[in-house]
């Protein structure tokens, strides 16, 4: 390995801690089975899924990132009051505005934080983890919580077998701070979107273009609209990019990497980012089978799962990589430092 440690404009970032929630209630693929015409067979088989997690009616994306929040500030000893920014990745907010942050905010009582969402599909949390990392990088703020989550449940067509198997709910919260002496932290990061995209994957109804209506109800258009091969296409062709090229302009391969974190929509596209990687299997942390695609949940909680499996370690070098709705691809390499 050849790493030469991109120079940043001010100081370096890390992660000091991590904090994820899942909802308690669960559907398995044999609950599927009763709603529509699929199989567990199927859903393992071309997915990787056997069960998501569902939030209770009456909670929102808000409640699962204000308890991600707050078990991400207790593993650091942080009161929520030394928080200063939060930035929520999702594309399922509580409602239109306020924006998430600001609901987070008053939930976990971070009386001084000012914040933002960030909208980028299953791309969210790479998305907001740049913006995160660039606002302590710049010396602008010490303390940054971002946040990934998404209640994609609440947005499934229940009669569409194509959607309805594969998404979830969950929330993952990172603390963003200075690195210390000695520390890496965040080295690079790759982003992109291709617009022309956004046919193939989308929520219709209730925003300027076709406000709720009678009409938007009855024609569907506030469910989950996806072109699944076409993005499942998209999804393999960007991951290889975007992590190739991050890893490439780092003097860094696959075979570096103590783990590759990935977005988990699908296992075979993982299975197909790793091999392009040449990355041993058992450093490509998948948990897809226990929590579905919960979009900008999926990182946060795979660096859980990493961390469980003894596969994550300080000093090791980690890759995330995400795609989804935009299009919208993002590639981000640090150093584990907790
Ligand atoms: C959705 C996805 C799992 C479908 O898998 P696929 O192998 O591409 O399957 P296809 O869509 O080509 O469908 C193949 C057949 O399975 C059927 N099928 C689709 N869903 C099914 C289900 N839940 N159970 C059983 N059969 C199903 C289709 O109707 C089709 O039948 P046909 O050949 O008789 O028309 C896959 O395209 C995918 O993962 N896409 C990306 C999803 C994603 O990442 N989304 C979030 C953004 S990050």
């Amino acid at each position: 390995m050849t790493l030469t440690v991109r120079p940043v404009v001010g100081r370096r970032a890390k992660i000091s801690a991590l904090g994820t929630y899942v909802p308690p209630d669960v559907i398995t693929n044999q609950d599927l089975e009763k709603l529509v015409d699929t199989s567990d067979q199927w859903i393992r088989e071309r997915t990787g899924i056997r069960e998501r997690h569902v939030l209770a009616k009456g909670l929102g994306v808000s409640d699962m990132c204000a308890e991600a929040a707050r078990r991400c500030l207790a593993a650091r000893g942080m009161e929520p009051g030394e928080v200063e920014v939060i930035v929520v990745g999702t594309v399922t907010p509580d409602m239109m505005f306020p924006a998430t942050a600001c609901l987070v905010q008053d939930k976990i009582g971070a009386r001084g934080a000012w914040g933002f969402d960030v909208s980028a599909g299953c791309s969210g949390f790479v998305f907001a983890l740049q913006a995160g990392v660039k606002l302590v990088e710049s010396g602008a703020h010490a303390r940054v919580l971002v946040i990934g989550s998404d209640a994609n449940t609440r947005m499934t067509d229940y009669t569409d077998r194509a959607t309805c198997v594969l998404f979830g709910d969950g929330a993952g919260a990172v603390l963003i701070e200075p690195a210390a002496e000695g520390e890496i932290g965040f080295i690079d990061f790759v982003h992109e979107v291709d617009g022309s995209g956004g046919p193939a994957l989308n929520l219709k109804g209730g925003g300027s273009l076709n406000p709720s209506s009678h009409e938007t109800v009855d024609r569907k258009m506030h469910y989950i609209y996806q072109d699944g091969p076409a993005v499942f296409k998209f999804a393999v062709r960007k991951m290889a990019e975007v992590t190739v090229k991050v890893l490439e302009r780092n003097g860094v391969t696959g075979a570096d990497l103590g783990c590759f974190i990935s977005h988990q929509a699908n296992k075979r596209i993982i299975t197909a980012t790793a091999d392009r990687l040449g990355m041993d299997p058992e450093r490509v942390i998948v948990n897809i089978e226990k929590y579905g695609n919960t979009s900008s949940g999926t990182i946060p909680l795979a660096m859980e799962t990493a961390i469980e499996e003894g596969k994550l370690k300080k000093g090791d070098l980690v890759l995330l990589a995400a795609a989804g709705a935009g299009f919208t691809a993002g590639a981000a390499l640090l150093r584990w430092e907790i």
